[in-house]
């Protein structure tokens, strides 16, 4: 038997998150909700991918699942070569903090810190040093997401879009394996929607950062690499990119065989 360690290194072309006929379950009996039922996929390193679906599908089973912050009822998971299916609460935890990077609808930024003191934040809380190599590569980003005469502002002094792009800056900094966005542009105008969706395009294509989305908009989809569709807790839909409209006509043929 091969003992499982918890952070090997990755081959270059490897999966970040590898699902195996994995299940999640909910409650028991008559009661029982199959929020995951039988996935297999693998997401590939440096891949921006959008996971689509309707409401109550599994989307948001799946993105925690994928991020470590739940465990299956059944089946593997592997993120960034490690077993989530045999881990502790706590090594998940671990392996979240080290590999994994999230960015929310809601921006979840911390009110009270200006916008560079946001960034490093993750650095503070894992007690992880932040050296001269990493403080360019944050300067790097902030440039890059056209930060860098905002970095001394707190959230309230910043619109919905540069509030989403510290958000974004903040994940990016810690070069995790992967950055789970759930409906990253749920809260903002369409301005500033394209904005965030091509810096995370352009975080994939230039710096090969892997990135999951959840999002039900045909257009922030449309920048992604491929397209997942999920429906009843299992993959209906694997494609590649694909326009608004083609993305629209795909989730309209769905939601019509389910309901
Ligand atoms: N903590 C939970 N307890 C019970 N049922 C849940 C829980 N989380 C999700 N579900 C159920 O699992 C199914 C999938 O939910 P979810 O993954 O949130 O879907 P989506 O994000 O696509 O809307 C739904 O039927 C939902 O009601
Ligand atoms: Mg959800």
């Amino acid at each position: 038997m091969n003992q499982p360690t918890y952070s090997p290194p990755l081959q270059p072309d490897s999966a970040v998150v590898r699902f195996r006929g994995v299940t999640r379950t909910y409650g028991t009996g008559a009661g029982q909700v199959r929020a995951l039922d039988g996935i297999s996929v693998d997401i590939q390193r440096g891949a921006f991918t959008a996971i689509m679906g309707p409401s109550g599908s599994g989307k948001s089973t799946f993105m925690n699942v994928a991020a470590g912050l739940d465990d299956p009822t059944s089946g593997e998971v592997w993120v960034a070569g490690a077993p989530v299916h045999t881990m502790t609460d706590d090594q998940r935890t671990l392996l979240r903090r080290e590999h994994v990077g999230f960015v929310f609808q809601s921006f979840n930024l911390v009110p009270t810190l200006t916008a560079y003191e946001n960034v490093l934040l993750p650095f503070e809380l894992a007690g992880r040093r932040v050296d001269a190599e990493r403080t360019a590569w944050i300067q790097q980003i902030i440039a890059t997401l056209g930060l860098t005469d905002r970095v001394g502002h707190r959230p309230s002094e910043l619109s919905g879009g540069q509030q989403q792009r510290v958000a974004i800056a903040r994940a990016l900094a810690a070069t995790p394996q992967i950055i789970f966005a759930d409906e990253p542009t749920g809260n903002l105008d369409s301005r500033s929607s394209r904005e965030v969706l091509s810096l995370l395009g352009t975080a994939a294509r230039d710096y090969g950062q892997t990135i999951a989305m959840v999002s039900h908009d045909p257009v922030a989809a449309s920048y992604a690499d491929r397209i997942l569709v999920i429906a009843d807790g299992r993959i209906v839909g694997d494609h590649g990119r694909m326009s608004p409209q083609e993305i629209s006509h795909l989730l309209i043929s769905f939601e019509e065989q389910v309901a």
